[in-house]
């Protein structure tokens, strides 16, 4: 065999949260329950298809008349819907023309147009994320070839904000450093800003000429879609020039089709104009335009009163579901004897879990159980039902 040009090439770990799932599909035991990643399971344990997805489907089908290329920047009419969702229909940002908004690919996609764009102009500056923060923020800037710093965030001692460490920490960092922020349901923790400590973070974020780049991959998983879009409107309309990427892969449980979109507040329509030129180049440069089949389903429905009626009811419905599950995990950890108070879990937000639990109890949980669980101890809630909460807890119970 002739040598190869490979031969040097490392395994690389799995991924700790996609990994997971792969594992997790590899498993024979049918008791198994992936409580990893965050996707949406409904009663029955199934991810669904959404009714109103079903319908939009109907509808573009017999609406579609061609397959030929969108513009590098995605479908104009989800672009146009997305930035009021994210901003408000009467926002004044988006009557002045400050918001430039592409299509991404999911949340992660958008995060990573939104790097490489901050890349090729803020060569030098540094990235913080919370301490701790979603598994993949460190790689994907990593990976966009800036140094990742984190400033404190989670307080293990009280389940709560250590929101003195972050402030703090933010008022140290030098002009010009991004700082990536969760808009809501904060992702591993479940831990939000309170909208008092919203305001006092963009003072900080203004006076210390910040970039911040939320992460708005839940929004209306909180409390609902406007009081979940505080933080991005808050910073809207105080005029802060940020960048936020946004998802529809939970929101519409449109995951495989990778739904998402980044927006850049600019402070003219003139600068918004050039900013456009460039993320339009970083995106031609990596894989030219994005699919449109998903997107174009999210446009119909928020741009339909009958369709957004129904996508709203049921998104509701998958996230009062979740905060039930909360409630009688709690419960039910209490009647399996665990004597460690979890209510914490009630108070958290989103899909997630900071449950506490070491990464032993994590890998025991697994090989016995075969319960999946990210190695930090977040906990999908999502993944349970009235049918495998109480396994899930008499497992738990037996390791803490
Ligand atoms: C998660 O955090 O589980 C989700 O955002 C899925 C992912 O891409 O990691």
């Amino acid at each position: 065999m002739q040598h190869s040009p490979f031969a040097h090439i490392e395994q690389a770990p799995p991924d700790p949260i996609i990994g997971l799932t792969e594992a997790f599909n590899n498993d024979t035991n049918p008791a198994k329950v992936n409580l990893g990643v965050g996707v949406y399971q409904d009663a029955n344990g199934k991810v669904p298809i959404l009714n109103v997805v079903k319908e939009a489907q109907k509808r573009w089908q017999e609406q579609e008349a061609t397959k030929t290329y969108f513009g590098i920047d995605g479908v104009p009419a989800y672009i146009k819907e997305v930035q009021k969702l994210l901003l408000g229909e009467e926002s004044q940002v988006l009557a002045e023309g400050r918001a430039v908004t592409v299509q991404g690919l999911g949340g992660t996609g958008s995060l990573k147009v939104g790097a490489d764009f901050l890349k090729r102009f803020f060569p030098e500056a540094q990235v913080w994320i919370s301490k701790p923060s979603w598994e993949n923020h460190k790689m994907l800037f990593e990976a966009a070839g800036f140094k990742v710093n984190s400033y404190p965030y989670y307080d293990p001692e009280t389940h709560g904000l250590d929101f003195n460490g972050m402030l703090e920490t933010l008022k140290t960092l030098p002009a010009g450093s991004i700082v990536v922020l969760h808009a809501c349901c904060h992702n591993p923790t479940g831990v939000d800003l309170n909208n008092d400590q919203w305001l006092l973070v963009l003072d900080v974020v203004k006076q210390g000429k910040l970039i911040p780049f939320l992460d708005f991959a839940y929004q209306g998983f909180g409390d609902s879609l406007d009081a979940d879009a505080f933080a991005v409107r808050t910073f809207a309309e105080a005029g802060i020039p940020c960048l936020i990427a946004n998802s529809f892969s939970k929101s519409f449980a449109l995951y495989r089709e990778r739904v998402g979109a980044l927006t850049i507040l600019t402070t003219s329509a003139e600068e918004s104009k050039r900013v456009l030129s460039q993320v339009k180049r970083v995106i031609r440069t990596n894989y030219s335009s994005p699919a449109s089949h998903g997107a174009q389903l999210v446009a119909l429905v928020l741009a339909d009163k009958e369709l957004r009626q129904q996508w709203e009811a049921e998104l509701t419905e998958m996230r009062e579901r979740i905060q039930q599950m909360r409630g009688k995990f709690v419960e039910m950890l209490r009647e399996k004897g665990v004597e460690q108070d979890f209510s914490f879990i009630q108070a958290q937000r989103g899909m997630f879990s900071y449950s506490g639990l070491s990464p032993d109890a994590v890998k025991t949980l697994r090989e016995k159980n075969s319960l999946y669980i990210v190695g930090s101890g977040r906990i999908c809630l999502a993944a349970m039902n009235d049918n495998n909460i109480g396994g899930i807890c008499a497992a738990i119970a037996e390791v803490v």
